[in-house]
């Protein structure tokens, strides 16, 4: 298992979860990894979803869906610090002999800075431009502007998928 526990008995809390310096990095492996689940998992829900609106071509579903996106995409990027916070504290702690001097974590920080960075500038942007076109009735546009976006999801999807390949293989080490 992993180097910052050796000698720890698996098959029980004892000598694990009971020891602070050990078990401290296990609830931050433990939130960064369902920070990492809800958003990869949002993102895989809303490329879908979009995907299927996008086919219906019907312009009730969209105006609808768009009006979603206003809610859905803050709340899908609320793990992102988290995400990113959890990982570089774990660097840091440097238990496990990493350090940001690796290519795998100099990877993770890059991969997840463009991930993020398409959220909000690009993202944002194509939402409030759906928006506005939806709210004037511009058909056209606001289906434009949601194709924008979903190709932006798409491209986030890859970025993310990247990122847990990192994570697992950890080239360089
Ligand atoms: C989209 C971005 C990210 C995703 C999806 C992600 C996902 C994961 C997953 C699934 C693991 C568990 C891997 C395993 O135990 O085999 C993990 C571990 C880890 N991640 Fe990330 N991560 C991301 C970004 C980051 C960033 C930006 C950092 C900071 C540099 C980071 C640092 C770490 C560290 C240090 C571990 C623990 C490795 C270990 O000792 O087992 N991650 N990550």
């Amino acid at each position: 298992m992993r180097a910052w526990q050796p000698g720890c008995d698996w098959t029980s809390a004892r000598g694990c979860l009971g020891d602070t310096a050990r078990s401290v990095p296990r609830l931050l492996l433990l939130v960064h990894v369902i920070a990492a689940m809800v958003w990869v998992g949002g993102v895989v829900v809303l490329s879908t979803l979009v995907a299927v609106v996008l086919k219906v071509r019907d312009m009730n579903a969209i105006s609808a869906f768009i009006g979603q996106l206003r809610v859905i995409g803050p709340l899908l990027l609320a793990p992102a610090p988290l995400l990113v916070g959890c990982g570089v504290w774990l660097v840091l702690n440097g238990n496990n002999g990493w350090d940001f001097g690796q290519l795998w974590v100099q990877l993770a920080l890059g991969l997840f800075g463009a991930a993020f960075l398409i959220g909000v500038a690009f993202q944002s942007r194509a939402v409030i431009a759906e928006q506005r076109a939806a709210a004037r009735s511009n058909h056209a546009e606001a289906t434009r502007q949601l194709t924008r976006w979903a190709w932006g999801t798409r491209l986030t999807l890859v970025l993310v998928a990247a990122a847990t390949w990192d994570m697992v293989f950890r080239p360089g080490v």
